[in-house]
């Protein structure tokens, strides 16, 4: 049983950032540079944007069209760049088809570059860093123990796995290609289960699992009625599920609040 809702956790953590920020020399200050019209990302941006209000850090939208041209877009996040009141840049995904995220992560200065993309950048990329923290105040012990990740993204899967490994997890990322009979055994002996594939209630009762395990859930899908769930059906025969709304999406903000606050004090 988790000693704390991922909301108590996150309010606590809130709390003693707001001191931290208060000790500060300066306001930390994120940039925020949106250039689509995704429903999703308006909603993930105004979150970022309320994280930052309340523990007293400054956040900047730079709203941009869809139609922003590649070259337009490179020069405000350089002008970002060299901008000494600027502590933090991100740049909300997805990006239009036209425009190259690869180019964009490399554009952004890994100093500032607090979603940890950049492959020079000293940030944890958020969400695994949000879910490792997490874990660490539930006590999970991570030496030595069974990780299964699902899914192999760039934002969240490869990190993740990484970020485990570097706990001295035994970590196996699994994906797409792997056969049915290869995922029931990995989850079957696993500790630890993040499932990030975008399927909703991919995790259900069809799977056997450890009755100590943990499944932390990044899947963000909408189900028949337009709820927001999971990759995960709830309530599954495991010590900790996170919930979706209000579990891993919390934790990755958190993290992008730390890794501000963090860039701010090299500033
Ligand atoms: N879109 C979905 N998740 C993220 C994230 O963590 N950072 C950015 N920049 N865009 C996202």
């Amino acid at each position: 049983m988790p000693s704390m809702t991922i909301k108590e956790f996150v309010a606590k953590e809130k709390e003693q950032l707001s001191a931290e920020v208060a000790a500060l020399p300066h306001i930390p200050h994120l940039v925020i540079i949106q250039a689509n019209d995704s429903p999703a990302s308006d909603a993930y941006v105004r979150g970022k944007i309320k994280d930052c209000d309340e523990v007293g850090a400054r956040a900047t939208l730079c709203l941009l069209p869809p139609t922003t041209e590649e070259d337009y877009l490179l020069g405000k996040i350089a002008e970002y760049n060299e901008d000494e009141d600027v502590d933090g840049i991100i740049v909300q995904l997805p990006l239009p088809s036209h425009i190259s995220e690869a180019k964009v992560k490399l554009a952004v200065d890994p100093k500032k570059d607090v979603d940890g993309f950049h492959p020079l950048t000293s940030f944890v990329p958020c969400t695994p860093k949000g879910i490792v923290d997490y874990l660490t105040e539930e006590g999970f012990p991570f030496v030595g123990k069974n990780a299964v990740v699902l899914g192999r993204s760039e934002i969240v899967g490869k990190p993740m796995a990484k970020l485990l490994l570097s706990k001295h997890c035994n970590v196996t990322v699994l994906h797409s290609r792997t056969t049915e009979e290869d995922k029931a055994f990995y989850i079957a002996h696993a500790d630890l289960i993040v499932v990030a594939i975008g399927r909703l209630g991919f995790l259900d009762a069809r799977f056997k699992y450890k009755p100590s395990a943990v499944i932390v859930d990044v899947g963000i899908n909408r189900n028949e009625e337009g709820k927001l769930r999971g990759d995960a059906v709830a309530g599954l025969p495991v010590a900790l599920q996170t919930p979706v709304p209000g579990g891993v999406g919390l934790l990755t903000r958190l993290a992008l609040v730390k890794n501000l606050i963090i860039a701010a004090k090299s500033r």
